[in-house]
């Protein structure tokens, strides 16, 4: 009887060394390489601009009451499937927001999804997706961030169920499911093609909502860009691969003009987190829309697979 539970004592402290081990900072760096980089070349503010709208910070950390879409006190709920996440205050205010960091820190906040005390981010900061940009596009937007407004105030503890509560598991889930690699360019492809890789798979995120998930809630890469209903609880963010449940009808142009003025060739109009997805992609160029346009039309045609609760 003593040996089983000397046994089990073993095994249980065995197993929460090995959780601990593998849970902190350094294990994920040394298991996954040091990828945060060092930026290679000069800050680009313009680039750093356009990547900022590509990207849809404001839409997360812009404050609730701000038109402006540049105050970034943060705050606003993000209501998911695993709770109700705050996001922080990003203004460059020294004391509430990003004012005291330095750039390779921001750099390992979208990269690798790490705070500069070394805690693992909840993915719904889309990091998951962000760190296919290069160390220079994301210094380019925190050189951009720190021409903002400072403001003051932190946002609201998140409020999110357990086991999800518990912010260490993180890490596990990152080491598992973030590959953290910067997307490479394919010199067989275009350059209007290859833009559009890199704004549609990296800053754009628009993978994390077009993209089903596995149980684990790590992207299905399988089915990538298949479709997959809303996060926020009801309707579906459609197929945008060329398959005949997908885009196969719309042009190039059909599909930049969407991401322009939110209206389908049908003349409805996109609604749901969708629309303000358009507020961010009305404000970048027609090229880099029809960039991403060239890149979606490019993608292997896979078919919707609609669950049945979900209303079309
Ligand atoms: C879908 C919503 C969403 C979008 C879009 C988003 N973020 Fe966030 N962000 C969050 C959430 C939620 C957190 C908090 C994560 C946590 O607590 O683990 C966060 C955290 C951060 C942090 C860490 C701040 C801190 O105080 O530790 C930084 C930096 C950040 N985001 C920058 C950005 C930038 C830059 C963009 C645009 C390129 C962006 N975010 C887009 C939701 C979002
Ligand atoms: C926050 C989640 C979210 C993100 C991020 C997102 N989308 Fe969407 N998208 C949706 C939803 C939801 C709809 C459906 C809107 C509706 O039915 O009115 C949609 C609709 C669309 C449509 C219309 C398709 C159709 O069949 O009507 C296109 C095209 C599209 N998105 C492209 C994109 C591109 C390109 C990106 C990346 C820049 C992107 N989306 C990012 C949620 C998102």
């Amino acid at each position: 009887m003593t040996r089983i539970v000397s046994l089990v004592c073993a095994v249980v402290l065995l197993g929460a060394t090995a959780f601990y081990a593998l849970t902190t900072p350094e294990a994920y760096t040394a298991l996954r390489g040091d990828h945060a980089h060092q930026p290679t070349r000069a800050r680009d503010l313009e680039n750093g601009q356009t990547l900022f709208h590509a990207g849809g910070c404001a839409s997360c950390h812009a404050a609730t009451d701000d038109e402006s879409r540049t105050h970034l006190s943060g705050g606003k709920p993000l209501v998911t499937p695993f709770g109700t996440f705050y996001p922080p205050n990003i203004s460059p205010d020294p004391d509430d927001g990003l004012g005291g960091w330095t750039e390779a820190q921001f750099i390992r906040a979208m990269r690798e999804g790490t705070a500069p005390d070394g805690r693992p981010y909840y993915p719904a900061f889309p990091y998951t997706s962000y760190r296919g940009m290069t160390a220079d596009d994301a210094a380019d937007i925190f050189a951009y961030l720190k021409t903002l407004p400072a403001l003051k105030g932190r946002a609201a503890e998140h409020q999110l169920a357990f086991p999800f509560s518990l912010r260490r598991g993180v890490a596990l889930w990152k080491l598992a499911f973030l590959s953290n690699t910067v997307i490479a360019k394919d010199p067989k492809q275009s350059e209007a093609w290859n833009r559009g890789h890199r704004l549609v798979e990296g800053v754009g995120h628009c993978g994390e909502c077009h993209t089903p998930r596995t149980i684990a809630a790590s992207l299905d890469r399988s089915r990538a860009f298949a479709g997959a209903p809303a996060l926020e609880g009801k309707g579906f963010a459609p197929n945008l691969t060329p398959h005949e449940t997908g885009l196969q009808s719309w042009s190039s142009d059909e599909i930049a003009s969407l991401l322009k003025d939110g209206f389908t060739p049908d003349a409805d109009s996109v609604g749901g987190s969708m629309a303000d997805v358009v507020r961010n992609t009305s404000t970048l160029t027609d090229a880099d829309r029809l960039a991403m346009a060239t890149y979606l039309k490019s993608l292997p045609p896979i078919p919707s697979v609609k669950p049945k609760s979900v209303t079309p």
